[in-house]
């Protein structure tokens, strides 16, 4: 029996007499065959864990929780969802979950379904929404028993100078713990990591930090990878493949099932309650996860990724044109009305971020993972293109006809 089924059974053992007949109007002096009968039911109620899942519509989202609902069906899964809509899509493909009407910044929602979870899990953007993360730990410290906290951050916290250099710091998860817990607060991810790490002593969290996620999802609403508009705009813009200077930065990739493993094995530990894996300690301010499965440079992506767009008629050349990044930001901005002279998007924009990225070394090695049993099952991220493009395309067209 696992710890939040025994805390629950033994709340409900000792509450059983008072709480029943709130519930049920069923005499004491009925045959205590039908009582144990409700009360059966009650107990299997009582006993579910309770999840609650923030951002779980999303790519990475939707891969968790779909292998979430295979695996553990005992788990009552509550999702935080945007709107009606995307509730209703989500209930009738997963009838047994539940669903939370909010954003990140519902407070109050956010704070109440967190504090009934035993277990939160939040693949939702961190960046810009530090008040919604207090809000998310507030809610876990106010539970009688130490919850678990699953959170998303990413590896742009380690990213170097877009210049398509080669060469760069590989960084690891054990290794280089001490400097990726003391990152600066202006690197992207750290205040909000900090915010969560600084709760450890009354949550059990764990970090997973993702490079590159690549590959197609069961989630319904975004099936395709977050960085495929933005590639094909720059990529339609320039009518090539492009890439800063040489391409020879490296980037670190996972497939998106394969991410989801590694949440699904933290899951599992939660509902275990087990605090250590082979002397790794799963939860606590070093609990983080760098999540990748391979390492290319930007020019094999890029040499990966043209045959697929020209196929598709998203580009007429299969040249890989260089450029710089600024020009890469407006061309994913503009797509094929790109103007060479116009202003350049603002430094902290999603087109800007994409850019960059595309100049940058994201080298990271993920021991911890390893050491959790965790293992790539997927191929590399340029195998997946074929698929990505094709159902991105499709996406594009419904869209257009609506
Ligand atoms: N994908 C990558 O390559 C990558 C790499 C490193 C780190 N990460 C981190 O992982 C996160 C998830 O990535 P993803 O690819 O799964 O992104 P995604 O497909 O855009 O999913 C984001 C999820 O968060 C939800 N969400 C966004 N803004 C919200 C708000 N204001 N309130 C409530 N929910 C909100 C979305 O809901 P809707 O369905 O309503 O949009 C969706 O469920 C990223 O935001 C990033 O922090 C991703």
């Amino acid at each position: 029996m696992t710890v939040f089924a025994r805390r629950e059974a033994q709340r409900w053992e000792s509450n059983w007499g008072s709480n029943l007949g709130r519930f049920i109007t069923v005499p004491r002096s009925k045959p205590p065959r039908i009582h144990s009968a409700y009360l059966g039911v009650i107990r299997v109620l009582l006993q579910m864990p309770q999840l609650f899942f923030i951002g779980g519509t999303g790519h990475v989202g939707g891969a968790v929780l779909d292998r979430l609902v295979e695996l553990h069906p005992n788990v009552l899964v509550k999702v935080l969802v945007r709107t009606q809509g995307k509730a209703s899509r989500l209930m009738s493909k997963y009838p047994k979950v539940q669903t939370v009407i909010g954003a990140l910044d519902s407070f109050d929602e956010i704070e109440s379904s967190c504090r009934a979870a035993d277990i939160v899990v939040n693949t939702a953007p961190d960046v810009t929404h530090e008040a919604s993360y207090q809000v998310i730990l507030r809610g876990m410290k106010s539970r009688e028993t130490k919850g678990y906290y699953i959170h998303t951050s990413g590896a742009s916290l380690i990213w170097d100078e877009p210049k398509g250099s080669k060469d760069a710091r590989v960084w690891d998860d054990i290794g280089d713990i001490g400097d990726l817990t003391s990152m600066d607060v202006t690197c992207t991810h750290s205040a909000t990591d900090k915010i969560v790490r600084e709760a450890a002593q009354e949550i059990n969290i764990a970090i997973i930090s993702p490079g590159g996620v690549g590959g197609l999802s069961p989630s319904i609403e975004h099936p395709t990878p977050i960085t495929t508009p933005g590639i094909l705009l720059t990529a339609r813009a320039f009518n090539s493949g492009f890439q800063i200077d040489e391409g020879q930065n490296r980037h670190s990739w996972i497939h998106v099932l394969d991410i989801a493993e590694i949440y699904l094995k933290l899951i599992g530990h939660a509902l275990d309650g087990n605090a250590t894996v082979e002397g790794l300690q799963l939860w606590g301010p070093e609990a983080y996860y760098f999540a990748t499965s391979e390492e290319i440079s930007f020019a094999d992506f890029i040499t990966g990724l043209v045959p697929v767009l020209h196929k598709h008629g998203v580009i007429q050349s299969t040249e890989i044109k260089p450029v710089s990044v600024i020009d890469a930001a407006r061309a994913s901005i503009w797509g094929k009305d790109y103007k060479p002279d116009a202003a350049p998007p603002p430094e902290d924009s999603w087109a800007m971020h994409i850019s960059i990225l595309y100049g940058i070394n994201m080298r990271i090695r993920g021991s911890r993972m390893f050491k959790l049993g965790w293992m790539a099952e997927r191929g590399s991220v340029v195998d997946t293109f074929e698929d990505v493009i094709a159902a991105h395309l499709a996406l594009e067209q419904n869209r257009g006809k609506e």
